[in-house]
This record gives C-alpha cells, structure tokens and sequence, in this order.
C-alpha cells in the first residue's frame, strides 16, 4: 500500500512545483528517524505506547477491516463538520490541521515529562543530555571517532541534536522551556527552524559531503533498487528525476545548493494541510464535484488510513473517539 501511495502522490507532484504532502511526510519522518533510532536503543516501549495509545494492545493493522472501515466513518462524520453529508476541502483541511497539532502537542508533552519530570519551567542542556547521551560516557574516545561505528552515530546525533537546541534556544541560555522544547522536537513545524531543518536535511541527502545534493543523491535518498541489475526503474523514479531537473534545479548547474533545497523542502507559505486535503480530494473524488462523500472516503479506504486525516492510521486506533 505504501508503495502504491508513493506512486500517486509521485504524479501529483510533477504538475505541481512544490513539495507534494508525501515529499513533506518524508521530510518529517526523516527528522524523526534520529527520534525513533534513539528511542529504539532507549525506550521501545515509550514509543511503542505513544504510538498504540498505552492500553490499547491493538494496531490499526490488527483490526479487522470491517472494523477500520466503521471506525473511518465514524471519522468522516467527525470531518463533516457542518453535517451536510460531504466533507469539503476547508474541513478536510481543518482536520487535518487539527489532528496534526493535536499529534505534536501530545507529543511534546510526552517528551517534555520524559525529559523534566519535576516539571521545571526550563530543561538545561546537560540534563537532557546525559538523559538521552549520557550512556556514551562510558564509551571508548576510539569506538566514538570509528567511522560508522554504533558510538560515531551516537556521536553524530549528539552533534545534531546540540546544534538544534543552540536554534531552538531563543534567549540563549541553553536551556529550553517548553515553547522552545516543542521548536526542538519538531523544527519542521516551525518557520523560525528553517534553516536548521534545511542543514539537516542536506546532511542526510548529501552522502559526498560537498555541501550539495547531485540528482544521484536526490533519487538515491528516496528509492533504492531492491536488486541493481535487473529492476527497471519505476515510473515515479523518472518524473523524480525530471523533477529535479526540471523544477528542483533552478540554476542548473547539476545540483541542489542548499537555497534550491530549502526552496524544496521547505518554502514560504507553503500550508502542509492544504496540500494533503487538496491531494485527497483529488483522489478520491469519484465524480469530480470538490468535495466527499462517506461512500467516496471509504472507497478509497487505503489512500485515506495511510495519510496524516487519520494521522496517519493512527486516529483508527485512538480508543477515545469510538
Ligand atoms: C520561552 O522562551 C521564549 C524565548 O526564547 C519566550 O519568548 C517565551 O515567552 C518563553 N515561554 C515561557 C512560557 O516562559
């Protein structure tokens, strides 16, 4: 399903020039990938728990689908907020919206009590870090410098983490209340953190290290041939490619420089919720009138669980809307 997804939002996104909302739920997993690997080694189940809701020991994938589907419509009524039995763009937005901020807040209140459980008005750095790093005392000066060794990780998410905090940290006493906590955790939510999303985001795309992303790096970031020789190369990969080229390259020199990627990943005025609701309307609507119907919604029961209306399946689970 998830490649399916991929696929359509791929076409989506050749006519439109600016980030389709799957480019955009990359870029946020992808900061969260640092988050999940940490707390993989960490605190599985914390995170696990996050995820489920903590009492309820059923994924959305464990339901049975009869059940998913009642749960997805019980959604759309939700959705459907003046109730005239079609969810129109606005409300798909607005829902989305909500579900999104709704997602970040937990989020960070979760970790804000994990990290300060006194509840302190401010989080000073080296408590966090010897909470999150401080393990990597204990390890070897050697074992940290080892290139892609377990510590030299750990070494640069530490790295990473530190000079985030330094942009979240807007009265510089390295010490982030919670305001600032919620600017560290989720930068891509945050137009004051662009640019440390942008220097993240070139760190992890440009494998070279020459400060900037080649068309090889670019497609390589986002598809990786399961077997080199044989794969012909899917549809979706050549319109990236024509993507980049295209669109993504302005200056035309081969690469992104790290202007082009921010322009990519993160430009001005882009309304992330408005670009999935658009996305799915278009979708999903079966007789092209801008707006849904339940029938329509759970028609395309697939493309509506594997997107951010729903948290991303995650709402379906939530045992206190059903
Ligand atoms: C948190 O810090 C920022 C400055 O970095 C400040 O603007 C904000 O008012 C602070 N919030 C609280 C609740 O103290």
């Amino acid at each position: 399903m998830k490649i399916t997804l991929f696929v359509v939002l791929a076409i989506s996104t050749v006519f439109a020039g600016v980030p389709s909302p799957e480019e955009t739920k990359r870029l946020m997993d992808h900061l969260s990938d640092q988050e999940h690997f940490r707390n993989e080694h960490h605190n599985k189940q914390f995170d696990h728990d996050a995820f489920l809701g903590e009492d309820q020991a059923k994924t959305f994938d464990q339901l049975p689908p009869e059940e998913s589907k009642r749960r997805l419509g019980i959604i759309v009524d939700k959705i459907d907020s003046d109730n005239d039995g079609f969810v129109t763009l606005v409300e798909l937005k607005d829902w989305i919206r909500y579900t999104q901020k709704r997602y970040i807040e937990e989020d960070v209140e979760r970790h804000w009590k994990q990290h300060n459980p006194e509840n302190n008005d401010i989080l000073p750095w080296e408590e966090y870090r010897k909470n999150v790093y401080g393990f990597m005392d204990e390890m070897d000066e050697r074992e940290l410098k080892t290139p892609n060794s377990e510590g030299f990780t750990y070494s640069n998410l530490l790295k990473r983490d530190r000079r985030r905090w330094h942009y979240a940290d807007g009265d510089q006493d390295d010490a982030l209340n919670r305001t600032e906590f919620g600017y560290f955790l989720h930068p891509e939510d945050h137009s004051g953190m662009r640019d440390v999303v942008v220097l993240e985001t070139m760190e992890d795309i440009d494998k070279d290290n020459d400060g900037k992303v080649s068309l090889e790096e670019y497609i390589g970031d986002m598809y990786k041939p399961e077997d080199v020789d044989e794969e012909e190369e899917p549809d979706w990969v050549k319109q990236e490619r024509e993507q980049f080229t295209g669109y993504r390259d302005t200056n035309k020199d081969g690469f992104m420089d790290e202007t082009e990627v921010k322009d990519w990943i993160a430009p001005p005025e882009f309304d992330h919720a408005e670009a999935e609701a658009r996305h799915l309307v278009f979708e999903a609507d079966g007789d092209a009138d801008e707006k849904l119907t339940k029938a329509e919604v759970l028609d395309k029961y697939d493309l509506f669980v594997g997107s951010q209306a729903t948290d991303f399946g995650e709402a379906l689970a939530r045992h206190d809307e059903f």
